[in-house]
């Protein structure tokens, strides 16, 4: 792991964000999928609201993928072996960058096909915890074709992620925005925060 922490860190120094493959390996994606919360997604996880939770409202202009949040207390072995990787993660970027990163909050999501996340940036107005946005990536054989690319905009340019399993974008959470473009297949994934403060 340490080539692939080392590779996040620098991208962030240099560029303000990474992407990195295989964060997790092909049989730890394999287990995450297997848990019976994502194999029966729509009895599990909610519409996903703008703004922070008691204010949060249900706008599918804006987004519509499908949401459900992570419990470290009662999550399962195969998320466990994700939330102790981003753990690990959280110590090595303290101490390559100076950093004092303290939590991370994570759901796991579903983009409905069709579904979108409109340009946006994930820093709340009144509550800038969020520091680095964290999100793993669990779709098996995605092509361009697919489409629900991640797009992120950076120094007046764009450009665009695939949604592969196994792969990890990690950017500045008040910095960069970005969009999740229209995809042809469910778009599985567990999106996240890592906070400089300890989350209640
Ligand atoms: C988000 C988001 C990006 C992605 O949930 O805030 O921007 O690629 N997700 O899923
Ligand atoms: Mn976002």
């Amino acid at each position: 792991m340490e080539q692939v922490f080392d590779a996040i860190a620098d991208g962030l120094a240099d560029k303000q964000y990474a992407i990195v493959d295989d964060f997790l390996k092909e049989e730890e994606v394999d287990a995450i999928l297997k848990e019976d919360h994502f194999q029966h997604y729509q009895q599990h996880f909610k519409k996903a609201g703008i703004g922070k939770q008691a204010n949060a409202q249900i706008n599918e202009a804006i987004r519509g993928d499908l949401i459900s949040w992570v419990d470290p207390q009662t999550a399962l072995p195969s998320t466990q072996v994700y939330l102790s990787r981003l753990q690990d993660l959280i110590q090595f970027l303290n101490r390559a960058l100076f950093l004092s990163l303290k939590d991370v909050e994570v759901h796991q999501t579903v983009y409905p096909i069709g579904s979108y996340y409109k340009r946006h940036l994930d820093q709340f107005k009144k509550d800038d915890a969020r520091k680095l946005s964290v999100i793993l990536y669990l779709n098996k054989n995605w092509t361009a074709e697919n489409g629900g690319q991640l797009r992120i905009y950076s120094n007046d340019q764009s450009f665009d992620v695939l949604p592969i399993a196994g792969r990890l974008v990690c950017f500045r959470s008040d910095a960069l925005e970005h969009e999740v473009l229209p995809a042809t297949r469910e778009r599985l994934s567990i999106t996240g925060w890592i906070l400089d403060r300890i989350k209640i």
